[in-house]
């Protein structure tokens, strides 16, 4: 199958093409090499990929692309393009969450719509669901987002539902839980926590490190997406996409303290505004309609992010 990627160039995306490629499929990438972090981490994310036949790779922003020319030959579009990160979407930034996040995903389905596109998967977040004491969350449960970020997240999802009932396209939503693993971006926990773990410098906390998190490894996350593009029946529907349990931060800092063999040093801050203080997905419509069932326990998916970061290192403090 022809299948385009967006947002190629990121963490999610670069590792979801790869598979796309491993599996037989031909891969469209489109990026924008947006600042939000260095694009020397983009281009390492596309040592795999540049080069190999079946793949090819369209930098330039999603709004920018004429519809029949970004779709050409394209059956099918996971679109994983986005300005991701709670803590900046508030005040003036929201610009660029709205352009990315939204912006692009009706631009999809439009061009989608018009040329009558197979199907389109969506990458949306458990930011949807706000901070909420019900736990586990259910495709059913409230979505009242806290963040600016998650409110972006909701309301392109929502734009999927509408093209699907309105005009019967294929579109399917996955909320993904907390991604983390080898490539993860720079502005995330994991990866912050093992650079200071290895470099001797100081974590800083936001909270008191009781707020848990259901964290879900990269391969994980890749595994759902693709079988979100091939299940017939996941057509107009939203699944969970989460790692299978959750863990407070103060834990997993314990964990990479032992795959480290440091000490962590803690700074606590303040909690950020739009962070929740508890997020535990229900895998249960995922597993029955998907097969999804997470294979990477956090132990192990710790250990290939810290290896990760130890043979990045130098890059990644040059950048
Ligand atoms: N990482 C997580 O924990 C997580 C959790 C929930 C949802 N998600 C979603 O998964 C997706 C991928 O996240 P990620 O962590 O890989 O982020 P990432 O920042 O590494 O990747 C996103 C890529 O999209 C590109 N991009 C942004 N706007 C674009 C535009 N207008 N046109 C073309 N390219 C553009 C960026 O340059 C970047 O390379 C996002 O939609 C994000 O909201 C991620």
């Amino acid at each position: 199958m022809n299948i385009l990627v967006t947002g190629a160039a990121g963490f999610i995306g670069s590792r979801l093409a790869e598979r796309l490629l491993e599996l037989g499929h031909r891969v469209r990438g489109i990026d924008s090499f947006t600042d939000y972090y260095p694009r020397a981490l983009k281009e390492g994310n596309l040592l795999g990929l540049r080069g190999q036949g079946g793949f090819d790779l369209v930098e330039a922003d999603i709004l920018s692309v004429e519809p029949g020319v970004l779709l050409d030959g394209v059956e099918a579009v996971v679109h994983l393009a986005a300005q991701a990160g709670v803590r900046r979407s508030w005040g003036d930034n929201f610009a660029i969450y709205t352009h990315n996040n939204l912006l692009t995903t009706q631009h999809l389905l439009e061009a989608g719509k018009k040329l009558g596109l197979g199907r389109m998967v969506y990458a949306s977040s458990s930011s949807v669901y706000g901070d909420t004491q019900d736990l586990p969350m259910r495709e059913t449960s409230a979505c009242w987002p806290v963040s600016p970020y998650g409110v972006t997240k909701l309301a392109a999802e929502h734009l999927c539902g509408l093209y699907h009932r309105n005009f019967g396209m294929n579109t399917a939503s996955l909320r993904y839980f907390t991604v983390y693993g080898p490539r993860q971006r720079p502005d995330m926990a994991f990866h912050r926590f093992i650079r200071a773990l290895l470099e001797g410098g100081t974590i800083r906390l936001f909270g008191d490190g009781g707020q848990s998190r259901d964290f879900t490894f990269v391969d994980d996350v890749v595994a759902a997406t693709i079988a979100a593009i091939f299940t017939p029946e996941a057509k107009g529907q939203v699944f969970n996409v989460g790692g299978g349990s959750r863990v407070s931060v103060n834990q997993v800092i314990a964990m990479l303290e032992e795959i480290t063999g440091r000490e962590a040093k803690v700074e606590r801050l303040e909690v950020a505004k739009g962070d929740v203080r508890d997020t535990e997905a229900d895998c249960g419509k995922a597993r029955e309609i998907l097969g999804y069932a997470p294979q990477v326990s956090l132990a192990q998916g710790l250990a290939a992010e810290e290896q990760w970061v130890r043979d990045h290192l130098k890059l990644l403090q040059e950048v």
